[in-house]
């Protein structure tokens, strides 16, 4: 086995169940990029304030960027019994340049180390992330402008409420993805501050311009406290945090597609692209994409808890408890841009089914508000209109028709208040444009506020 960085006060060799449970480096080389950036930083810090001279800080650095090449190239050699991505690294530094080599831990220590590599790689995927959720709203508004004046029934407990726009919905959707989008921002502000130099858990003892470094690698500033630098994980569980809200989001936009593209309902269709097959029932064409980002949001919230869990327990400072965050983690980002990436490409090709969506805003009596409304302003109370109007709706059951269908005379004996203008309030394009204001679901409402989200995005 290879020799290990910490093995002078040992006199037994590891076990090798041991080693195999306590080795992180079959995930955590995926650091490597942030861990080689972090290390070049940190000698350049030491040259600086003179810990290194130039030469052997020249030496380290130039060794560090042939080793991320060596990885790049998946020429590396990596070693289970050198645990992690930093002992790796740092043990092929050695290798590679020799005994000045060795100097590079100098005033650091892995845990410093570890919680400055998690940020930086977060930091990034977070600005992924956003870059394919702003990708995904653009696709969302483009549908929404499409359909600003589509009408369908609204729905609130799955029971048909009141008419909408198909692009009223997509904007609510918008929205919901635009605070999803600014959690992010919240959490990368946070997030943005840097361990390094808090060492092992109380500082070192050399000279160390913690400032010059953060500049260095982008931070905002260096963390205040040195034991909170390298303990918390805080910055980790926010992200997932916001990944689980996000996922939550998709998922309901899934739950949304599955009910929206079956033929009961028959209000979008799915491109073929999106869709799979039955390998018996020769008819079907599942949404499997939508339903497979339903199922994974079990996963990224079950992450969620995974931290929130790790972390609940431990003193301060470092515990190895930590290195249970990566997995997590990574499968968070892993997943949620997976499942932005298909909703991205889902969502433009979507068939969306105008003549469906009107007979199920006509048949489902979605304008008896608008009639208890019409009541309202012929001078009737609006719990007695309520009562009018209902008995309305159960003639229209009875008799399988829909309000527009019932006769001027039989409304008039359920109310002499009813005139014949009430026709202009029954049709849905009629319910549509009286809810003109802001918010609202009238289609020259929901153009403005597309326009306004547009200006949004353009802004962020
Ligand atoms: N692999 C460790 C982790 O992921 C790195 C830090 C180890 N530090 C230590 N003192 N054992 O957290």
């Amino acid at each position: 086995a290879k020799q290990k960085p910490w093995s002078g006060r040992f006199t037994e060799p590891t076990d090798a169940a041991v080693e195999a449970f306590t080795a992180s480096v079959d995930f955590d080389r995926r650091l490597y990029v942030y861990d080689i950036m972090g290390s070049i930083a940190h000698a350049q810090m030491l040259a600086k304030v003179g810990v290194l001279t130039k030469k052997e800080c020249d030496a380290i650095v130039r060794g560090l960027k042939e080793i991320e090449a060596e990885i790049d190239a998946g020429k590396f050699d990596w070693s289970v019994a050198l645990e992690d991505v930093h002992m790796n690294i740092e043990a092929r530094l050695i290798q590679r340049i020799g005994e000045v080599g060795k100097k590079l831990h100098t005033g650091r220590s892995r845990n410093d180390q570890v919680a400055t590599d998690l940020r930086l790689y977060l930091r990034d995927g977070i600005d992924v992330v956003s870059h394919g959720l702003g990708q995904l709203q653009q696709a969302i508004l483009d549908i929404a402008e499409r359909e600003a004046a589509t009408p369908m029934p609204g729905f609130t407990h799955l029971q048909v409420a009141q008419p909408i726009t198909f692009g009223h919905h997509m904007l609510a959707w918008f929205e919901m993805l635009a605070r999803d989008a600014q959690r992010l921002q919240d959490c990368r502000k946070r997030m943005n501050i840097m361990p390094l130099g808090a060492a092992a858990l109380a500082g070192t003892s050399f000279p160390i311009d913690r400032a010059w470094t953060a500049k260095l690698l982008g931070f905002d500033s260096p963390a205040e406290n040195s034991l909170d630098a390298v303990s918390d994980r805080d910055f980790a569980i926010e992200f997932v945090a916001a990944a689980a809200l996000l996922m939550t989001h998709l998922s309901r936009m899934s739950e949304e597609l599955v009910l929206w593209s079956s033929s009961q309902f028959g209000f979008v269709e799915l491109s073929d692209a999106y869709c799979t097959g039955s390998s018996i029932m020769p008819q079907k064409k599942n949404p499997d994409v939508p339903e497979l980002v339903r199922g994974k949001t079990g996963r990224v919230n079950g992450h969620l808890v995974a931290l929130l869990t790790l972390m609940k327990a431990q003193p301060l400072a470092y515990n190895k408890d930590n290195q249970e965050d990566k997995e997590p983690v990574f499968d968070t980002l892993d997943t949620m841009l997976g499942s932005l990436r298909v909703f991205a490409g889902m969502i433009p090709s979507m068939k969306v089914r105008r003549d469906q969506l009107l007979r199920a805003a006509v048949m489902g009596h979605a304008t008896a508000t608008d009639l208890a409304d019409y009541l309202v302003r012929q001078g009737v109370a609006f719990r007695d209109a309520h009562e009018i109007v209902g008995k309305a709706v159960r003639l229209a059951i009875d008799t399988d028709r829909d309000l527009s269908q019932i006769d001027l005379d039989e409304y008039k004996k359920l109310s002499p208040a009813i005139g014949k203008d009430v026709y202009g309030v029954l049709t849905v394009e009629g319910s549509l444009k009286a809810r003109n204001h802001l918010g609202g679901t009238a289609p020259s409402q929901v153009k403005a506020a597309i326009k306004r989200a547009r200006q949004r995005m353009q802004r962020s």
